[in-house]
């Protein structure tokens, strides 16, 4: 299977910056074995539709809403997004369960919105630092992601990419700590099993589980070392190409 490695920007740049990053990204990004997507903000999709388009590269957003159409002030849908060739959109991830209040019931709402006009969906899950002190990470992630998975199918499952994003490992976090490859490796084994006891094995091997959390240039060959790692999500390392283009580039040694 292709890995996937997606750039999370966030809320940091405005249209013009990324337009210029995007343009660092092709020059440097030219051709991926894998599947590497840009998942940028609402209002500079429109702006790096073409070139994306035109490039190896694919366009992601970085949320949804879960229907199509309709009385929802303010939200945009993934139907609309895909009006601009965007094809990933991130799902669930823990700013927005943080800020915005989202529940794992939403998030299945919204993964379930994405998979329903064919969009991909990186489901972002991940326990913070108190479960992670308590030693109940596996207990909440397994929480977790049965309630977002729940009643989506087979053959629907295997279109999901997860993405394990330990809250305290996150860039930003204040007080993040060092995730270690051993720790990866586990949560990693233990999400496969999670999903071979909900599917079969078959269905399980299929689906693409991502790591998230402070990636970047310099501990990308480490992570590497860990075991069922099929991506990335990049958050601040994704702001400079430099870097970016080195963490695509260490999937492909
Ligand atoms: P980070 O962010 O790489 O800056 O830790 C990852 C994410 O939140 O998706």
């Amino acid at each position: 299977m292709k890995a996937l490695i997606a750039a999370n920007l966030k809320m940091n740049l405005n249209s013009r910056q990324t337009i210029a990053l995007v343009k660092n990204y092709i020059k440097l990004i030219r051709k991926p074995k894998n599947d590497v997507v840009v998942c940028a903000s609402f209002t500079a999709i429109p702006e790096i539709s073409k070139s994306v388009k035109k490039s190896k590269l694919v366009l992601g957003a970085q949320d949804i809403f879960y229907e199509q159409k309709g009385a929802y002030t303010g939200e945009i849908s993934a139907l609309m997004l895909k009006e601009y060739g965007c094809k990933y959109a991130i799902i669930g991830h823990s700013e927005r369960r943080q800020y915005l209040k989202e529940t794992d019931e939403l998030v299945n709402l919204k993964l379930k919105g994405a998979l329903r006009v064919g969009m991909t969906p990186i489901l972002c899950i991940g326990e913070d630092a108190y479960f992670r002190d308590s030693g109940e990470s596996f207990a909440f992630v397994e929480k977790q992601l049965k309630a977002c998975i729940t009643g989506i199918d087979k053959k629907q499952i295997i279109k999901v990419a997860i993405a394990y994003e330990p809250i305290w490992a996150i860039s930003t976090t204040k007080d993040r700590r060092d995730i270690t490859t051993r720790d990866i490796t586990q949560m990693h084994n233990f999400i496969r099993k999670l999903l071979k006891d909900a599917y079969d094995l078959r269905t399980a091997s299929k689906v693409r589980i991502l790591y998230g959390g402070s990636v970047n240039e310099q501990n990308i060959s480490e992570i590497l070392k860990a075991e069922n790692v099929n991506g990335m999500l990049v958050g601040a390392a994704s702001l400079d190409a430099r870097k970016f283009a080195k963490v695509v580039k260490a999937f492909e040694q």
